[in-house]
């Protein structure tokens, strides 16, 4: 074993997950501990190795495939883009993309993970303060940003300032519905394991969350028109959209 349990990523159906259940609640203490030292001593390796886990990366893939749809050659913004693994995903559809994040030490990660990525760039700022003009993206996304800063409003006005007449801002966040029992549940449904199952549970207990009617509010309160939240991951997760009138 490595000496995070990354050899244990996996998501494949056990067969004799039943006969297991000490062995199991055991290796789910054990990696939930792993996440949570990871997320205190070394974040920008927690936020690398979420990405390497198929249900984080397939939540984020579907989120971003949906709002690209139609749309060939964008230029996208990624605020907090952390160790920019989402930002690979986008640029492999062809859009350029722009990450910006305030942390040296995550921008450091992404800029490793993204050597390989000639339509991508990187930015060391404030989200609450992007140096961008008006009308540069078609885009601006965030992923767990929203949720986690004291006043994301300035932070949305920003994105939308940012963005094209009639270009879209949308950001992912943890909904109110996500819970140790909800995350219990989708383990058990699609018989997650190891670090899968203990970075779910992790997620669940650490993460700040937000209801709908809140994400719909401070969308409408950053100028932006059409607003529409959507609930995925089982409910877990809402995804906001809306335009730039
Ligand atoms: C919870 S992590 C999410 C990382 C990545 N988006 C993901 O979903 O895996 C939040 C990221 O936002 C960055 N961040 C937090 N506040 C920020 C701010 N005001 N301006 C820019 N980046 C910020 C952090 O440095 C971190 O990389």
């Amino acid at each position: 074993m490595d000496d995070i349990g990354l050899d244990a990523v996996q998501s494949k159906p056990h067969d004799d997950y039943m006969e297991i259940p000490v062995k199991k609640l055991f290796a789910d203490s054990y990696y939930m501990a792993v996440v949570g030292k990871l997320v205190a001593t070394d974040a920008p390796k927690m936020f690398d190795i979420l990405f390497q886990l198929p249900w984080y990366k397939q939540l984020h893939e579907d989120w971003l495939s949906e709002l690209f749809s139609g749309y060939k050659n964008a230029r996208v913004l990624e605020v907090g883009c952390g160790p920019g693994q989402l930002m690979r995903s986008a640029s492999s559809w062809g859009h350029t993309v722009v990450g910006l994040d305030r942390s040296e030490k995550m921008l450091k990660k992404a800029r490793k993970n993204l050597a390989n990525c000639s339509n991508t760039e990187l930015v060391l700022a404030s989200a609450d303060d992007i140096p961008y003009t008006p009308n540069t993206f078609d885009f601006a996304v965030a992923a767990s940003l929203i949720n986690v800063v004291d006043d994301p409003l300035p932070i949305l006005k920003e994105m939308a300032r940012t963005v094209k007449s009639t270009g879209v801002v949308s950001f992912l966040v943890p909904s109110e519905k996500m819970s140790a029992r909800s995350a219990a549940a989708h383990i058990r449904e699609n018989r997650l394991e190891g670090m899968s199952s203990g970075a779910l549970r992790m997620w669940a207990t650490l993460a700040k969350k937000m209801s709908a009617d809140h994400c719909e509010q401070i969308a409408l309160a950053a100028g932006l028109v059409d607003v529409v939240v959507t609930p995925s991951f089982d409910g877990m997760v809402h995804t906001t959209m809306g335009r730039k009138p």
